[in-house]
């Protein structure tokens, strides 16, 4: 292991925390996330409790052995850390199998801060180093479901967040992106309801928390975020076939709910289990206890934020590591688990020789607290200006072409991509899939796409019975979500009880 890794690594490991039962009160929801009393997100937690599995170092050297490419930082250094099946994902690919990305956006804001763009730049280099198409669901009707939103305001920050999502750089060529509300068609519809149907209010409610005050809408959007992972909900990307492809999916962990949910239902509708590939979250800018939110911009930099913006946000708010006085700061140097500069620095900066020399200096008191904020804002600058060039170049045509719904050639998606993507065109485009709108070249149902995952339990025909493991598992989970619904329910009446 090299220095720079021990370095990051250790401020990794610093916000995994063991000690269960300092951070008993975390709530990490797709709508909620809070840190525990500690002050921190106890990751272990959420792996234990979601029951994924932590990336090791093997399945990082065998993502860069299969696709000649050194690992992206994120995963180097632990930003990445979580995973369902991802190793399997690696073992199709490795065998020649095809697989596609999925991940998203709520758009509920004008524009996307830091952490947003995380999830994005590695499904950017993910896309680029395994070749494979991508799309990208913007759940306009999720946020008007949760939010004070009008439904066209909703759908109007869609298109404005599609646009920062092109200008990090996705190929038209494999990448498609949709607004749940225009894309809405039969095969994403069928979908839909066919995990609809697997999942009871008791799980729901054991899986997201829903409460007797939810609107009905939120308890049956899960399933409109579940089904994009099946290939057969864009026939004119991946034709009609529900096991053409498997999925892989990077978001951050507050998203694993979703993805639990879809991989229970996967086998009892016929599709493969999607993968995941998880994230920590990017840290608020006033230390990691507090939220990134669009009502408080001291707490977080947008990607619309100037030069000047950028510099007084982090001189005057980004949470300091470093001591009260200078001579105490050099004498005992600064604290690398709780300094914002530092673990922001961890997720921007490119040089692991830099940043391992920026980590030792800072943390032997050398560095001072004010010149790790220089760092930062020199690190940051061009990158989010460079964010901000690209973005105004995106035309409303671009997102036309990225929108568009017209059949493409399903093995052009795939390898090498030689030249450059076309230009958009002027003319109307449809946004919405249709069952008549087939790729070309696309695996047909019933045909041969590679073998079953090897755990992956289940009929591969949603008529076919179900084994008994599967029966005996869908059982257990059926008992685990009553259990957590009757715990949550016996909550909430307590609270209304001391709230009367
Ligand atoms: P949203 O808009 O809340 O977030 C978009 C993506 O950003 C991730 N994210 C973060 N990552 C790191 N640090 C943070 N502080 C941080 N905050 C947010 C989210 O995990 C997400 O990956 N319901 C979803 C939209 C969606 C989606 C998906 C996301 C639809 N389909 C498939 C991932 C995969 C949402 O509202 O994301």
């Amino acid at each position: 292991m090299s220095g720079v890794e021990t370095v990051t690594a250790g401020v990794a490991d610093a916000s995994i925390d063991d000690n269960n039962e300092k951070s008993a009160e975390q709530v990490v929801t797709p709508w909620d996330v809070e840190a525990g009393a500690d002050g921190k997100i106890d990751y272990m937690k959420l792996v234990n409790d979601f029951g994924c599995q932590v990336i090791d170092e093997g399945l990082i050297e065998r993502i860069e052995k299969v696709t000649g490419t050194k690992a992206h930082p994120f995963l180097r250094r632990g930003m990445f850390f979580a995973h369902r099946e991802l190793d399997q994902i690696v073992t199709a690919y490795e065998k020649g199998e095809k697989f596609y990305l999925y991940t998203g956006r709520g758009p509920s804001s004008e524009s996307l801060h830091l952490g947003h763009l995380i999830p994005f730049h590695f499904t950017k280099w993910l896309q680029e180093a395994f070749k494979v198409p991508l799309v990208i669901q913007l759940t306009d009707d999720e946020k008007f479901l949760w939010k004070d939103l009008q439904l066209e305001d909703a759908r109007r920050l869609a298109r404005e967040n599609a646009k920062d999502i092109i200008a990090t750089g996705f190929d038209v060529r494999r990448t498609f992106i949709f607004s749940d509300v225009n894309y809405m068609c039969t095969p994403f519809y069928l979908n839909t309801l066919n995990i609809a149907k697997c999942v009871t209010f008791n799980q729901a409610r054991g899986i997201f928390g829903f409460a007797g005050e939810s609107n009905i809408g939120q308890i049956g959007f899960p399933p409109t975020q579940a089904a994009p992972a099946f290939p057969d909900c864009f026939p004119h990307l991946f034709g009609t076939d529900k096991k053409s492809l498997r999925c892989l999916i990077p978001c951050a962990i507050d998203q694993d709910p979703y993805f639990r949910m879809t991989r229970d239902a996967a086998p009892r509708i016929g599709g493969y289990k999607p993968a995941l590939v998880e994230s920590r979250f990017f840290p608020a800018l006033k230390g990691e206890s507090g939220k990134m939110s669009a009502s408080d911009p001291t707490s977080a930099i947008y990607v619309t934020d100037s030069p000047k913006q950028i510099k007084d946000k982090i001189n005057k708010y980004a949470f300091s590591g470093g001591k009260e006085t200078l001579e105490e700061h050099r004498e005992k140097g600064g604290d690398l688990n709780v300094d914002i500069p530092w673990k922001w620095l961890n997720f921007f900066m490119e040089d692991d020789g830099e940043l391992e020399a920026i980590g030792k200096a800072f943390s032997s008191g050398v560095m001072s607290s004010g010149e790790i904020k220089v760092k930062l804002i020199e690190c940051l600058s061009p990158m989010i200006k460079a964010h901000q060039d690209a973005r105004e170049k995106v035309t409303e045509a671009h997102v036309d072409q990225f929108f568009s719904t017209e059949p493409r050639d399903f093995n052009s998606m795939f390898g090498e991509l030689n030249g450059h993507p076309p230009a958009p065109s002027d003319g109307p485009v449809s946004f919405q899939g249709s069952e008549q709108l087939v790729a070309v070249g696309a695996p047909v149902p019933g045909g041969k796409n590679g073998k079953e995952f090897e755990n992956q339990d289940g009929a591969a025909d949603p008529s076919a019975p179900l084994s008994k493991n599967a029966l005996k598992k869908i059982q257990k989970e059926k008992e685990i979500a009553e259990k957590k619904a009757k715990k949550s329910a016996e909550k909430v009446a307590a609270k209304a009880a001391a709230e009367a």
